[in-house]
């Protein structure tokens, strides 16, 4: 494979084991840690210590919905390039684009954490669809459904009516994903 080891998403999507998301892309549960912690996120409800995946963006699937977890997620990027939209729900909220990828100059990275209760984006860059975006989530303490919400149509115009000027602009752009 020489010093471009890029591998096609199809044998990624083999190789690992990956299964379709229901947010869009591809997934599978890597660890799930069996000690239980009281997570500050969730009134104190057990959790798992921690879970990661393995998380796939393809040219099939290049898109994830806007959801949010109420634990803390680290991101960590493998192979390719993918943009993460995030909203902040502050009052107003606040609307952050960030890119994983390599090109650090560009102010690129390989690390996004995103913490409690911000709602996250992510899509494939059309120009990245060749190999993909292949990251780690760690999620701490691990995930649970119960702690997971997609945008709803009535949440996303609460966003937007407490908004103001550009992020409102920013927020419109958003508004069919
Ligand atoms: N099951 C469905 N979605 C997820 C996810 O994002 N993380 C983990 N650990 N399990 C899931």
């Amino acid at each position: 494979m020489g010093s471009n080891n890029l591998v096609p998403t199809d044998t990624l999507v083999k190789e690992l084991g990956l299964q379709k998301h229901p947010e869009g892309g591809y997934f599978v549960e890597t660890d799930r840690q069996s000690a239980q912690v009281l997570s500050p996120f969730a009134n104190n409800e057990p959790r798992s210590l921690g879970t990661s995946i393995y998380y796939l963006l393809t040219k099939d699937s290049p898109n994830g919905v806007i959801h949010m977890n109420k634990s803390v997620t680290y991101h960590v990027l493998h192979q390719g390039r993918a943009e993460y939209t995030l909203i902040h729900p502050t009052d107003p909220p606040k609307v952050e684009k960030h890119i994983m990828g390599t090109n650090v100059s560009a102010g690129e990275s390989r690390l996004l954490l995103v913490g409690t209760g911000v709602w996250k984006m992510s899509r494939l860059l059309p120009e990245d669809t060749e190999y993909g975006c292949l990251i780690t989530e760690v999620v701490v303490p691990g995930f649970h459904w119960e702690d997971h919400q997609f945008l709803t149509k009535g949440g996303f115009d609460e966003l937007l009516k407490a908004a103001t000027g550009e992020t409102k602009e920013k927020l419109k752009l958003l508004e069919n994903h």
